[in-house]
């Protein structure tokens, strides 16, 4: 068995372990255990809060309407299979687009849609895109997103909003733009379509100083999760996610990044620096469906596997930093042994999630990031999505 340190968050250690273990029998590669230190910087933080009693009683109900996604209420029958919604946010344009053509070229087009949130007026077609799937599939209503704020979290609204337009939609699955699949198009579809739940990191960490206690009486501190941004959802959830207007503005108003120390503020940065230092997109969904008692609907894991850099220092301040996979590491044995990972551990709650949809066994990983050009290029030639023609791809422009 081989351990691998990994977590969701940015900028904090990893709260879990992915194991992998042999599924297909195959040898035993040795423990490499990591313990796991507090930063005693998060103790402070939350002894903080405890004396930080009293809560906020400012309203945000005057923020709501701005937040408000609006979609059009669709009847809820169709025609023709089930289908999954793709939601890629991305910066720009779609650097692997040419992974994902050969993984919907593998696929069926009455089973899947594709989304994308990007800048705003960016439009995806034959300059842009090397892939015909993704032409004008960019939503007309994109925002500004900042990374780490919550416009983050509205785009991810927006293009479930989206998505929901289709009746057909049942599943709708969060990607960002170095993600990949790591199979191919119909082992995914059957694998998220079995489940009737959906797959949603989510854990408690009591450490973690990022919940901000004027939250309160809106979003309680024990209903306040963690975990990674990158979901799959069935459409229940999609709807709850889309149509709140409760814990959003909440959101908007006490989670928020702590901005970098800028010298030419002075003594403001003190003041700033107290903030709590919130990702929003780490916490919105697993909290919101928290709120609306959902978690039994959950499998509390995300789909998406990430690998978090160890090395980075303490010195450094900056926190763990996922690693970026390239051509050289991203080697058949290190594809196999991502796939072969078949349980979670989460260190806050001693908690081990076996992987498993509709309580079938499975591997628990079926999209990882972050993917260089050259990494994406591999999977392609390795054909871990499928065949493909090399000589399809050079007729396509750029
Ligand atoms: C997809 O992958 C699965 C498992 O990796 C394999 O059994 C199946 O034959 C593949 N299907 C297609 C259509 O390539
Ligand atoms: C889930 O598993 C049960 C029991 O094995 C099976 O009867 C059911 O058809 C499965 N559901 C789906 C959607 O495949
Ligand atoms: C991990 O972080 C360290 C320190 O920041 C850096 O030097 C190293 O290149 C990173 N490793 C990978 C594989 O990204």
């Amino acid at each position: 068995m081989l351990v691998v340190a990994t977590a969701s968050a940015r900028g904090v250690p990893p709260k879990r372990r992915h194991v992998i273990t042999s599924t297909s029998g195959s040898r035993f590669f040795g423990w490499k255990l990591l313990i796991l230190l507090c930063v005693s910087l998060s103790c402070v933080l939350v002894l903080a809060a405890l004396f930080s009693l009293h809560s906020s009683y400012l309203s945000d109900a005057d923020s709501s309407n701005h937040f408000k996604v609006t979609r059009s209420t669709v009847s809820r029958t169709f025609h023709g299979p089930p289908k999954i919604a793709f939601l890629f946010l991305v910066r720009q344009n779609i650097p692997l687009d040419f992974l994902w053509h050969v993984f919907f070229k593998n696929g069926n087009v009455a089973k899947f849609s594709i989304y994308v949130h990007s800048a705003p007026g960016f439009v995806l077609d034959e300059s842009t895109t090397r892939s015909s799937f993704f032409y004008r599939t960019q939503i007309s209503n994109a925002i500004q997103v900042s990374w780490g704020e919550s416009s983050m979290i509205q785009a991810e609204r927006l293009l479930l909003a989206a998505a929901l337009d289709d009746p057909a939609n049942q599943r709708f699955v969060l990607l960002s733009d170095s993600c990949v699949p790591l199979y191919n198009f119909s082992y995914v579809y059957n694998y998220v379509m079995v489940s009737q739940r959906s797959f949603v990191d989510s854990f408690l960490d009591v450490k973690d100083g990022r919940y901000n206690p004027k939250m309160s009486p809106k979003i309680p501190r024990e209903r306040w999760r963690k975990g990674s941004q990158w979901f799959t959802v069935v459409r229940s959830h999609a709807e709850v996610i889309v149509d709140d207007d409760v814990i959003f503005p909440v959101f908007n108003r006490h989670c928020k990044r702590r901005p970098p120390i800028d010298n030419r503020k002075g003594k403001l940065n003190l003041k700033l620096q107290k903030q709590h230092n919130c990702i929003p997109d780490e916490h919105y969904v697993q909290t919101l469906l928290a709120m609306h008692d959902l978690e039994g609907q959950l499998e509390r894991r995300t789909l998406t596997y990430t690998l978090w850099n160890q090395s980075t220092t303490k010195m450094e301040n900056k926190g763990w930093h996922p690693i970026t996979f390239s051509y050289a590491n991203a080697s058949p044995q290190r594809i196999k042994e991502m796939k072969g990972i078949n349980h979670v551990y989460y260190e806050t709650e001693f908690r081990t999630e076996w992987c498993r949809a509709n309580l079938t066994s499975v591997p628990c990983f079926l999209f990882a990031r972050k993917f260089s050009k050259g990494a994406a290029m591999r999977l392609l030639s390795d054909e871990v999505v499928g065949h493909f023609q090399v000589s399809a791809m050079l007729d396509t422009p750029p």
